[in-house]
């Protein structure tokens, strides 16, 4: 029986990788620890939770205490680790939480596991989930690949720069057995509406301006999250002890050609003449630091483990479109509150 500690279930991409190991494995134990920040959601996981295989613990990564309590409650022997602070536009505006959670958490966590697998590696494994903004920003050309240099700018990626230095320390101080994977940007059903997708089409929904950074002309790799999580599942299982993978779609867009599809798919939907959200689009300041370019070369991934995206963008984008039109419960209970003053100030 493996016993699995996911950090950060409840979030974004945790769900989707909680969801996927619980249905595809009954043979293990999921524990799911998350400490239900602002961007973790117990309603993402409602068709899973009573899975007698699946265990929900509040927690912290940061409380080195709880965590030692409870890799030997509940003889954890892997670990995938997704809990973080996760967007960027927070870290230019707190980055000690970015430090507090995404560095010392991690290490609390590693720690953890060193004391208490005590030596005996036999069958373990700490799986780190990395971010391709660790490697800086690219230009027109090229691409990122495991060996790029990092070159991290904001104080998200430098946290994550850094989490990723421990993870390998450990591997190379202590043995303990370790593997990285370094992802592009996710999209995908259960994204915190603070990050580009989710935002701008709940501000289609409303009518409200969608305030591009600058000229809207940064490009990010955009990968649909069922894919990541795939991803996770076979690094997970035959990933090399030591190794680090890259992630990624091949599926570059320019943020405002990308939002273009977004206005006329939207509006499709929402039965509203195709393209008339066009006029919803506000210029704003720029992201302080913004990068010019992510792309990902995951042919690591593909070649060694034999991986490759299973959605087009096409399908899975307006996937995502319908699936954030139709849950329009989820997207307003988490929209109320703590996020309308978050808004206020980050738009105002
Ligand atoms: P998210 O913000 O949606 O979720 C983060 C989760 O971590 C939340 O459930 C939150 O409650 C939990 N959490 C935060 N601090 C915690 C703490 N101290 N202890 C326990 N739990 C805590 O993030 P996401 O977009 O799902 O990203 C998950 C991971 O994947 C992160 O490590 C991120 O750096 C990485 N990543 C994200 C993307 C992306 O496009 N979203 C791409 C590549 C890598
Ligand atoms: O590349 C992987 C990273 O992708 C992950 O590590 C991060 O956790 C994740 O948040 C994401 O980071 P980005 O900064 O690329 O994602 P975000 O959705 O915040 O922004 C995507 C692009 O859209 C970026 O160029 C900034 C721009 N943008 C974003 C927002 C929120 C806007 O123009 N306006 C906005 O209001």
């Amino acid at each position: 029986m493996k016993n699995i500690l996911i950090t950060g279930g409840a979030g974004f991409i945790g769900s989707h990788v909680v969801r996927l190991f619980v249905n595809k494995y009954p043979e293990y134990n999921i524990i799911n620890l998350d400490k239900l920040t602002y961007a973790g959601n117990l309603e993402n996981l409602k068709d899973i939770e009573d899975k007698p295989n699946y265990t929900f613990v509040k927690g912290d990564i940061c409380d080195f205490e709880q965590m030692k309590d409870l890799f030997a409650k509940h003889n954890i022997t892997g670990v995938i680790h997704l809990a973080a602070e996760s967007h960027v536009d927070r870290s230019i505006k707190d980055p000690f939480s970015f430090a507090q959670t995404n560095v010392m958490g991690t290490l609390s966590l590693l720690q953890a596991a060193k004391l208490t697998w005590d030596g005996d590696f036999t069958d373990k494994l700490f799986y780190h989930i990395s971010t391709d903004e660790v490697y800086g920003s690219l230009d027109n050309g090229g691409f990122f690949v495991e060996t790029t240099k990092y070159d991290p700018h904001s104080p998200y990626s430098a946290s994550k720069a850094s989490s990723d230095h421990f993870v390998r320390a450990f591997h190379d101080t202590y043995g303990m057995p370790t593997v990285i994977s370094n992802c592009s940007n996710n999209y995908g059903p259960y994204q915190f509406p603070e990050k580009l997708i989710p935002l701008f089409l709940n501000n289609i929904r409303h009518n409200k301006p969608l305030p591009v950074y600058g000229k809207g002309e940064n490009v990010r790799d955009w990968l649909y999250v069922v894919d990541h999580a795939r991803a996770i599942d076979v690094i997970y299982h035959q990933g090399k002890n030591g190794d680090t993978y890259n992630i990624g779609g091949f599926n570059e867009w320019r943020n405002i050609d990308l939002i273009k599809v977004m206005i006329k798919t939207a509006d499709r939907l929402l039965g509203r003449p195709e393209g008339s959200s066009e006029k919803l689009i506000t210029y704003v300041t720029d992201r302080a630091g913004h990068d010019l370019r992510y792309a990902i070369d995951s042919t690591k991934l593909k070649d060694e483990l034999g991986w490759e995206p299973s959605l087009q963008f096409e399908e899975g984008i307006e996937k995502t479109i319908r699936w954030y039109l139709d849950n329009e419960t989820w997207v307003d209970n988490i929209t109320s509150g703590e996020y309308e003053k978050y808004y206020q100030e980050m738009y105002k």
